[in-house]
């Protein structure tokens, strides 16, 4: 068959996705990206409650499925393969996909392929710039993911370099908003008081850099002593009663996290002679990372692939294009007994 329908469904934190992709040897075309978001709900926890995140894809579920379907004007006997992610996530989350998942490769007696979701988020990328480039880097940020992976084969050729060994980039943004006393989630507000803020005001620590860190951590991030240190300027300010230059702060932050996300990734490019950088996850949002980084590929020569924000976050597609990508290449399905893994490696 040179075409199949691939069902893609992602449940591991709080976005129910559900979308389908028409795949062929030479592309990947999406049809639709339905989500439901239960992020408001969380809100006032200040971080996602996994108890409330599995009950909101419990009932999320089919009513997305169903405006999936609709907007594509497509029938669910016309799927051709379901694709789901195993993991990492949430358990409670990741079950009830899963569960989905295997209920409907059953009642429609297509295949079932479980995929992992850190990899579906450089994936995403070929529904809009296209198949991937035989071999390239890509740099997942999100609020659960810092990773960096060698991507020799979208599919069966993903090693990671490294990733964060404490909070990931979109946690410590999060972490550091609540500080400053921004709304939960703090990331896109200290990228707004950033951009009125000069980066060069307090010169915050860059995180596994030191040239001690290179033979072990070239490739893995570490936030959690910038965290700390800005929590430390911010409390000896208020003790001293002087009044907080907010956006000097998130500037002088926003420009750590971005210059070793930048500075790590462009090494690790030119260490393995890749000419070509792929981004994606919902942090890839941050306009300081996205300026350094257009700037410094730019200087090295490197092509920078970033697919449009929707596709950023998390939600259907990127499982869809992973699913795609497997039944392009023939793999065998999973086992109606798929197992999800919270913590599933690469
Ligand atoms: O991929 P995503 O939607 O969810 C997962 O974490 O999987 O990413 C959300 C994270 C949150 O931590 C949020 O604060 C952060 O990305 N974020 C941003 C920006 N937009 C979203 N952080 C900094 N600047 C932004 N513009
Ligand atoms: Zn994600």
């Amino acid at each position: 068959r040179d075409s199949a329908l691939v069902l893609g469904i992602e449940t591991s934190c709080d976005e129910t996705g559900v979308a389908l992709v028409r795949a062929t040897p030479e592309a990947s075309e999406l049809l639709v990206d339905a989500v439901a978001s239960s992020v408001d709900e969380h809100a006032r926890f200040g971080g996602i409650i996994p108890e409330i995140a599995s009950r909101a894809h419990l009932e999320s579920f089919v009513p997305t499925l169903e405006r999936a379907l609709a907007e594509a004007d497509v029938a669910l006997a016309d799927v051709d393969a379901i694709a789901v992610t195993a993991g990492p996530g949430l358990v409670g989350p990741l079950t009830v996909g899963a569960a989905a998942a295997k209920a409907l490769a059953v009642a429609l007696d297509r295949p079932l392929y479980g995929v992992n979701h850190v990899i579906g988020h450089a994936v995403v990328d070929e529904l809009v710039h296209g198949l991937f480039p035989d071999r390239c880097m890509a740099l997942v940020v999100s609020g659960g993911h810092t990773s960096l992976l060698l991507v020799e084969d979208a599919v069966t050729g993903v090693t990671e370099l490294g990733h964060t060994l404490d909070d990931a980039a979109g946690e410590a943004f999060d972490k550091v908003g609540r500080l400053l006393g921004l709304p939960y989630p703090g990331g896109p507000h200290i990228d707004r008081l950033a951009r009125e803020g000069d980066p060069t005001a307090i010169r915050f620590p860059r995180g596994l850099t030191a040239a001690k860190d290179q033979a072990r951590h070239a490739a893995d991030f570490s936030f959690s002593g910038l965290k700390t240190a800005v929590a430390r300027w911010v409390e000896a300010r208020q003790d001293a009663g002087e009044e907080l230059p907010l956006a000097d702060v998130a500037a002088s932050f926003a420009a750590s996290v971005a210059d070793v996300l930048t500075a790590k990734t462009i090494a690790a490019c030119r260490r393995h002679d890749v000419g070509t950088l792929v981004v994606g996850g919902g942090f890839s949002a941050n306009s300081q990372l996205r300026d350094l980084l257009a700037q410094r590929c730019a200087e090295a020569g490197i092509e920078l692939r970033i697919p449009p924000i929707r596709y950023c976050t998390d939600n259907g597609a990127m499982i869809a294009a992973l699913g795609a990508a497997v039944v392009r290449r023939g793999l065998p399905a999973s086992p109606l007994d798929l197992a999800v893994d919270s913590s599933m490696p690469l």
